[in-house]
């Protein structure tokens, strides 16, 4: 497993005052939607304004939610990865991976499993040991991701090309 970036990126938590960060991780979520869902509708899905409001709400102080940022010493933020308690479809408590992405430039250097370290180590402090998160069916590369950290298929929503990937983290 890629255990910790080759390039000197230093996982850390958004400036949560810091417009710029959270305008930049918006962005980057709706690159996210484009290249999971293609340009038509990764583009058209959420608007910028809709995305950025939906990064502040996960920093609201009163919701157990982090924003994790890789910072690249020459070429700045290159990746995030937002973490959050909710609740899975049967009421019970998860630690949920909202989203996760790296810049192309920087892929397969292990930012993206250090994203999900520091993502794993937050939610373990705050009690919640299963973790999950959903993607498109066709995400090879995150479910491989995913997978080689632990993780298996929950369930596959076919209708949506919706699955699910779970893992309980071992007992400290
Ligand atoms: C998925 C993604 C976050 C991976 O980021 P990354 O920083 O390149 O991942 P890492 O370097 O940490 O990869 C760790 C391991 O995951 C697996 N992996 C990552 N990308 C992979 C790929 N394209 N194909 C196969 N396995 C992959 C490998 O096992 C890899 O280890 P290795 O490089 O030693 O083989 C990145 O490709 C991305 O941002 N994709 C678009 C956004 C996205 O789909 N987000 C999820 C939306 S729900």
């Amino acid at each position: 497993m890629s255990s910790a970036p080759s390039v000197a990126s230093r996982i850390r938590p958004i400036d949560r005052v810091a417009p710029a960060e959270i305008q930049l991780v918006a962005e980057r979520m709706r690159d996210t939607l484009i290249e999971v869902l293609g340009p038509e509708r990764g583009a058209t899905l959420y608007d910028l304004d809709w995305l950025v409001a939906r990064v502040r709400w996960h920093l609201d102080p009163d919701r157990t939610a982090e924003v994790l940022v890789a910072d690249d010493p020459s070429a700045g933020l290159v990746g995030h990865c937002i973490v959050r308690a909710d609740r899975d479809e049967h009421g019970a408590p998860i630690g949920y991976f909202s989203t996760t992405y790296v810049v192309p430039t920087h892929r397969r250097r292990g930012i993206a499993a250090a994203l999900i370290t520091a993502g794993e180590r937050f939610l373990l402090v705050h009690g919640l040991a299963t973790h999950v998160t959903d993607t498109d069916q066709h995400n090879t590369p995150l479910i491989a991701l995913f997978a080689r950290r632990g993780f298996a298929v929950a369930y596959r929503d076919t209708a949506r090309a919706m699955v699910r990937l779970a893992r309980r983290a071992p007992p400290p």
